[in-house]
């Protein structure tokens, strides 16, 4: 895994890159070479020199064939993570601000069985949830979309939590697209302005 913190701006991308961000806003360019920056450095950190990494038409970062990845970004701050694909397997990985939720995305975000565990915690906590079960759904997201290649809305997944930061997923994909085995985890780490920021990651393999 490979993080970044503080502002990039488009000389960080490769030629072939910056022609991919050409129509984008000047934020979003930055955000884009931040992740391109920090992908190149998770790579690096396998032995692999990366050209130029495009995106696919389903906004996935293209990566070299011996590995899986997945980035995040805010504002700021871009995580990458890569490996070498084991077998079958893809990867997620989402980044989030740690913030007082301005307003209630609950039903947005859980089903029915995770907003009636939400109604057994305090408000500080509830709010922290949400925002974790946020996070890990958009994680799980990117590890699965390259099999589903389609949206997955967040009532498609519950999550189960067990204790500080053991995390499961049930699926409940419609109209069902394959059967994956989760594997899952999150954790709180500080942000380049003292910010507290969830990463979560997911691994999806179908079974
Ligand atoms: C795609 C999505 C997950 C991105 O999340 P985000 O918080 O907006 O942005 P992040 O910075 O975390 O991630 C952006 C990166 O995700 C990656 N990404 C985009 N679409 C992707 C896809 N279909 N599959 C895998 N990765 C994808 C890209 O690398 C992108 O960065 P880049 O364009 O600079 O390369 C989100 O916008 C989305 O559409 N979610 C769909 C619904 C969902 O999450 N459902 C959860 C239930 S499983």
């Amino acid at each position: 895994m490979a993080s970044l913190r503080g502002g990039v701006d488009e000389s960080a991308l490769l030629p072939e890159e910056r022609s991919l961000s050409e129509k984008m806003a000047p934020r979003r360019v930055a955000t884009f070479a931040g992740g391109r920056l920090a992908m190149r450095r998770a790579l690096a950190g396998l032995g692999i020199v990366a050209g130029p990494i495009g995106s696919t038409s389903r906004g996935a970062p293209m990566l070299p064939e011996p590995v899986v990845g997945s980035l995040s970004h805010k504002e700021d701050v871009a995580v990458a993570l890569a490996a070498l694909r084991a077998g079958t397997e893809n990867i997620g990985v989402d980044l989030e601000v740690e913030e007082p939720l301005r307003v209630d995305i609950s039903r947005r975000v859980c089903r029915p069985e995770e907003i009636e565990e939400l109604g057994r915690l305090g408000d500080i906590e509830r709010d922290a949830r949400v925002r974790v079960t946020f996070a890990v759904k958009e994680a799980i997201y990117k590890a699965i979309d390259p099999v589903v290649q389609r949206y997955v809305a967040f009532d498609e997944v519950a999550l189960v939590f067990e204790g500080e930061s053991r995390v499961a997923a049930v699926l409940h994909l419609d109209p069902p697209g394959g059967d994956f085995r989760m594997e899952l985890a999150y954790e709180r780490i500080g942000g380049p302005h003292g910010e507290a920021m969830i990463v979560a990651f997911s691994r999806a393999t179908p079974r």
